[in-house]
């Protein structure tokens, strides 16, 4: 296999596992852009993608909001070879920039962002003070009254109610993968992510100086929420 095929393949399962995993993912990036837009308005808008790897902030937004530009950071060298793919075939180049590394490596810049999203990564982060880091981060780098959407797994382990939406979740997997043993493979990875209670969730973005805090979303294991820096 070539470099090229290699990462189309990952590309597609990418693809696949993400809209088995939440099955009403597309509609959460549809729901994330009512959101931006009500916000903010028809205006120029600057935008931080946490966990920009893959692409998808950009395909779902970048082609529908011309007006608005985006600055995504994300570790994995290969999920931002796949963004940039997508940033390519959309002609995107002009109105992203694709930053290796974690928001520590966001370069100074004088104005903060309008906007930021952290979709599908605080639950990879183990550690909670880590977690808080990030959201202060976030909350740091946005202007007064930003919106900012996080959207994560969530629930306590110790609580039976997440075990019966792990099985939920499990049976979006049986119904839509088609090898066992790919299946058993994520299933018996799935206890490893690391999950907080909602309530926690929350505390932490109020910690981190983020208010009007409103989950909008739940799909399985996952769900979204919106609030405002202060
Ligand atoms: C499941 S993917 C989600 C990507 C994208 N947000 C989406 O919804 O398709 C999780 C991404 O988070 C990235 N990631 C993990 N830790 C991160 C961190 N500390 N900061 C930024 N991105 C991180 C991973 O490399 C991976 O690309």
């Amino acid at each position: 296999m070539t470099e090229e095929q290699k990462l189309n393949a990952k590309r597609a399962t990418y693809e696949k596992t993400t809209h088995i995993s939440i099955p009403s993912y597309d509609s959460l990036f549809s729901m994330i852009q009512s959101y931006f837009r009500f916000e903010l308005g028809d205006i120029p808008v600057s935008m931080l993608v946490v966990g920009a790897g893959g692409g998808n902030e950009f395909s779902a937004w970048g082609p529908s909001n011309p007006n608005w530009t985006f600055t995504g950071v994300d570790p994995s060298e290969d999920m931002l070879k796949i963004a940039k793919l997508k940033i390519d075939e959309l002609d995107l180049e002009s109105r992203v920039s694709l930053i290796p590394g974690t928001i520590d490596d966001l370069p100074q810049q004088d104005s903060k962002f309008d906007v930021a999203s952290c979709i599908l990564v605080l639950h990879f982060i183990h550690d909670v003070q880590e977690k808080l880091k990030l959201l202060r981060s976030i909350k740091d780098n946005l202007k007064p009254g930003a919106p900012f959407v996080l959207v994560s797994a969530y629930g306590d382990l110790d609580d039976p109610e997440l075990h019966d939406r792990i099985n939920v979740w499990k049976s979006f997997w049986v119904a839509g993968y088609e090898s066992p043993e790919a299946f058993d493979n994520v299933s018996s990875n799935i206890t490893k992510i690391s999950f907080l209670p909602e309530k926690q969730i929350e505390e932490l973005l109020k910690e981190s100086g983020f208010t009007r805090i409103t989950r909008f979303y739940s799909t399985g294991i996952m769900a979204g929420w919106m609030c405002h820096a202060e």
